[in-house]
């Protein structure tokens, strides 16, 4: 395997969608793939090595070059700001980022509370807006922060809407939308050029098809 491309994909919901778009580019992934739980899966026919990392992880693969390219949802490449390319919007895993909250609630103190697994988008949102907020970071069920008093706001994902719609909490603001990219690391992309390309070019032809 001496030209092996190394790809980390992140595992949950766009898992599914980006093994979709692989088959349907011409790769051979085997059957138990979406199913394993593995987290090296060798796919030796096609020179491919995946690595199956949690999603927020799959830049700092990417930039620290152990992957060579990954499938990264824009909210992580937004939040992460890491130093790798950015090569193609696959179009999958379509949803966005929103500040959220209970309808009609008072804020309680100076600054609002806002609660998220993305502090740093919500901090440069916040800061443009020339709104002063408290951030606190938490690693996920964001929605149960303005439930339980801990924060006023929420910015997190939307995809369906039903996470919001089932703990009572409404949109208040759009912030952007979100798609999964693929990214490549920069010095891979110099020295596996052809490989990359050619991978990049197959799954374009199916993201314009679609
Ligand atoms: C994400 C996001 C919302 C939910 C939105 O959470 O943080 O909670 O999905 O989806 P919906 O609009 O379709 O309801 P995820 O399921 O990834 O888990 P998490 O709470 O651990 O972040």
């Amino acid at each position: 395997m001496g030209d092996l491309l190394t790809i980390a994909m992140p595992k949950g919901r766009i898992f599914e969608e980006a093994a979709e778009l692989l088959r349907k580019a011409g790769y051979q992934l085997p059957p138990e793939f979406e199913d394993s739980r593995k987290l090296i899966i060798d796919v030796p026919e096609e020179k491919i090595r995946f690595i199956l990392a949690k999603p927020m992880d799959v830049t700092t693969y990417v930039e620290h070059g152990v992957a060579d390219l990954g499938i990264a949802g824009k909210d992580v490449m937004l939040e992460e700001e890491r130093d790798v390319y950015e090569v193609l919007d696959l179009k999958i895993s379509h949803c966005y980022l929103a500040v959220a909250g209970i309808p009609g609630a008072k804020v309680q103190g100076v600054a609002p509370k806002v609660a998220t697994k993305y502090p740093n988008v919500a901090s440069s949102y916040f800061r443009e807006q020339g709104e002063q907020v408290e951030i606190i970071k938490l690693n996920g069920s964001i929605e149960l922060a303005p439930l339980i008093g801990l924060a006023d706001r929420i910015v997190d994902i939307v995809s369906t809407g039903r996470t919001l719609k089932e703990n009572g909490l409404v949109e208040l603001e759009r912030i952007t939308d979100i798609t999964s990219r693929i990214i490549v690391n920069p010095v891979s992309y110099r020295l596996k050029d052809q490989r990359i390309d050619d991978l990049v070019e197959r799954l374009s032809n199916v993201v314009d098809g679609l």
